[in-house]
């Protein structure tokens, strides 16, 4: 999704803000651009493409001069990629220039009116209207044009915005899109991500909804609605800026995978006392647990299948009725929720559109809300009633891999937590989970050193066409991120299926040497997936199959076996999805993807 950088302070803007976009890369985007004030005038350099078109054009900004400006990388939405549609958009005279990340929904009307009074708009941008309304508002006070803006527009936005009459200020506003401040030695940023600014300061605001900004070199007012000065505090980013470089790894996505073991304690020990699970950052008391009338898990992608598991989980180990739903569906269709009931909101940015939208019609039906969130101070993270945080530090590459693995630990920890409180748990069952739980580190690190043979594996399948993924229960949980993580990075079509509903019409797309990755790892279902792999294999399919330890017959069945370390099965999906990340990672470096920013997809989905 798009990015946001701004600066004023003492040294040239214009390289600040291209580096500062540069740590936005991973995001997502198909064109850049900034705008600085020279002294006279707001000069404006945009480009189509990647940032390093942008830099050339600039000459690393060398040639904008200037103190202050806001950069942009913008991820289509309204207009096709190109010059004129990327940011920073702008009123006629070039008085005014505006960044935007979000959608402006009633922007066609702004533009109607706007071109009834004979403004001229050359972009296909939402976020033009806001340039050109701002102009038409402006009366020499930025802060009341802004204001009676905010009032006008509709939809999400975060905003950088400059006007030439005011050199000595960047203004900042948002609604439901992220937007930090930062004051530093040499001045003040804004950015849409912390990673952009990090560099310069670790200590920064979080713009707050319906709220303005103003920066000076000086130091950041911040305002409300009414104009009036709101005052905020500070918050410490403790992580190393280093954990968002690739510290020596080809890719963040190889990176993040051999974090997985740093991340699953993290999230993991200091919930963890004398063999059993404390959850601190849990308000609910036993008795509120106890009162748990269902649990409806709501999120998007790979967070949405981490979802998919824990139902299983949380139905068989706490005897919760669960309910899983993609967040862009629960919304829409009218959900029933009781007031016992717990909306379990799950997502590791914390900005997901529909993930926070679910989570305002559960709190807005008076619904409890959980949301286990990576980013801290992020939208749901503020939001939600309580939140526990995946302690995963930052994630770069775009297909999530350490912070998919702290969300199902999330869910271990919960599901253990609530199985006590309701009784369905004895402590010593709860103590033996908890030792299953911490061996999961020294396990995952073992599978990652496996890479070498799931390389080899991996490479005879850069030319396939399609491939499958089976299992049942969590092992189709399994699959679903198993088959998501091969199609997003690699482009090769892959659809995961319940192993029992294959031959209901999809078993005829298996022709000869077909690859079909069948997962068994839930010992009671593991015969019925023998049968459904011996099905595919009739019909020509080449099985790969991960299975446990010890499961050595599967030999005789699947063509090429993967063995996880032995674990309590609820637990095998934090194993089982180690040589499927693998498996995705070198088959889409061996097709010579942009594995960290594969094509149409963006780190943050910030729009519906
Ligand atoms: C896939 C992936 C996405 C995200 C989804 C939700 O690798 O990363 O499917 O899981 O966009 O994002 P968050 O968790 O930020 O709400």
């Amino acid at each position: 999704m798009c990015g946001i950088v701004g600066y004023i302070g003492d040294d040239q803007a214009a390289p600040i803000l291209l580096d500062g976009l540069e740590k936005l890369e991973y995001r997502g985007y198909d064109s850049a651009g900034i705008a600085v004030f020279d002294g006279k005038q707001i000069e404006i350099k945009k480009a189509k493409g990647r940032l390093k078109v942008l830099e050339e054009l600039t000459h690393d900004g060398a040639n904008m001069p200037g103190v202050v400006g806001i950069g942009h990388t913008r991820w289509a939405t309204h207009g096709e990629p190109s010059d004129i549609n990327a940011h920073p958009q702008y009123n006629k005279d070039k008085t005014i220039a505006v960044v935007h990340n979000g959608i402006i929904e009633n922007y066609q009307k702004i533009k109607d009116k706007l071109t009834a009074k004979g403004y001229k708009f050359i972009s296909e941008t939402d976020t033009e209207s806001v340039a050109q309304l701002l102009d038409y508002y402006y009366e020499g006070n930025p802060l009341e044009a802004i204001i009676k803006v905010m009032q006008r527009i509709e939809g999400s936005y975060s905003l950088g915005i400059l006007f030439a009459d005011h050199p000595d200020k960047v203004y900042a506003a948002r609604k439901d899109s992220p937007l930090v401040a930062g004051i530093a030695d040499d001045g003040s940023y804004i950015a849409s991500d912390v990673t952009a600014i990090l560099k310069h300061t670790r200590d920064v605001y979080y713009i707050d909804n319906q709220e303005i900004a103003c920066l000076t070199k000086e130091g950041i007012t911040f305002f409300n609605m009414d104009g009036e000065p709101v005052q905020k505090e500070s918050k410490h980013i403790d992580w190393d800026a280093n954990a968002a470089e690739k510290g020596g790894y080809e890719h963040f996505m190889l990176k993040e995978m051999y974090e997985q073991p740093k991340t699953v304690r993290d999230t993991m020990s200091p919930r963890i006392r004398k063999g059993h699970v404390v959850i601190d950052d849990l308000k609910m008391s036993d008795d509120d647990i106890r009162n748990i009338g269902r649990l409806h898990i709501v999120a998007c992608g790979s967070a949405y299948h981490t979802g998919v598991t824990a139902k299983y989980v949380y139905e068989e180990m706490a005897r919760i009725p669960t309910d899983v739903d993609v967040a862009s569906e629960f919304r829409y269709r009218d959900p029933i929720l009781d007031k016992n009931d717990l909306v379990l909101i799950i997502s590791q940015s914390g900005e997901t559109a529909d993930t926070l939208a679910a989570l305002r019609l559960a709190k807005e039906k008076g619904i409890r809300t959980l949301a286990i969130v990576n980013v801290v101070g992020s939208s749901i993270a503020r939001e939600a009633d309580e939140v526990m945080y995946t302690w995963a530090g930052p994630e770069i590459a775009v297909a999530t891999t350490k912070a998919y693995s702290a969300q199902l630990i999330c869910h271990y920890l919960l599901a253990i937590r609530f199985a006590r409180a309701r009784g369905e748990i004895t402590d010593e069952q709860e103590q033996a989970y908890v030792a299953d739980l911490e061996k999961l580190p020294d396990q995952i690190d073992m599978l990652l050193n496996n890479k070498k043979k799931i390389q080899k594996f991996a490479n005879r399948y850069i030319g396939a066409k399609d491939i499958f993924f089976i299992g049942r229960g969590i092992d189709y949980a399994i699959s679903m991120e198993g088959s998501l993580k091969l199609k997003e990075i690699s482009y090769i079509h892959s659809e995961a299926y319940p192993a029992g509903e294959l031959k209901h019409g999809t078993i005829s797309l298996i022709e000869d040497g077909t690859l079909v990755a069948a997962i068994a790892t839930q010992k009671k279902l593991y015969p019925k997936t023998v049968s459904n792999i011996v099905e595919v294999k009739t019909r020509g399919a080449f099985v790969l199959a991960v299975t446990n330890e010890g499961d050595t017959d599967m030999e005789e069945h699947a063509d090429y076996v993967i063995y996880i370390p032995q674990t309590n099965q609820y637990f095998t999906n934090s194993l089982a999805i180690i040589p499927l990340q693998l498996f995705a990672y070198y088959v889409a470096v061996g097709k010579g993807c942009d594995v960290d920013k594969p094509r149409n997809l963006a780190k943050s989905v910030t729009v519906e």
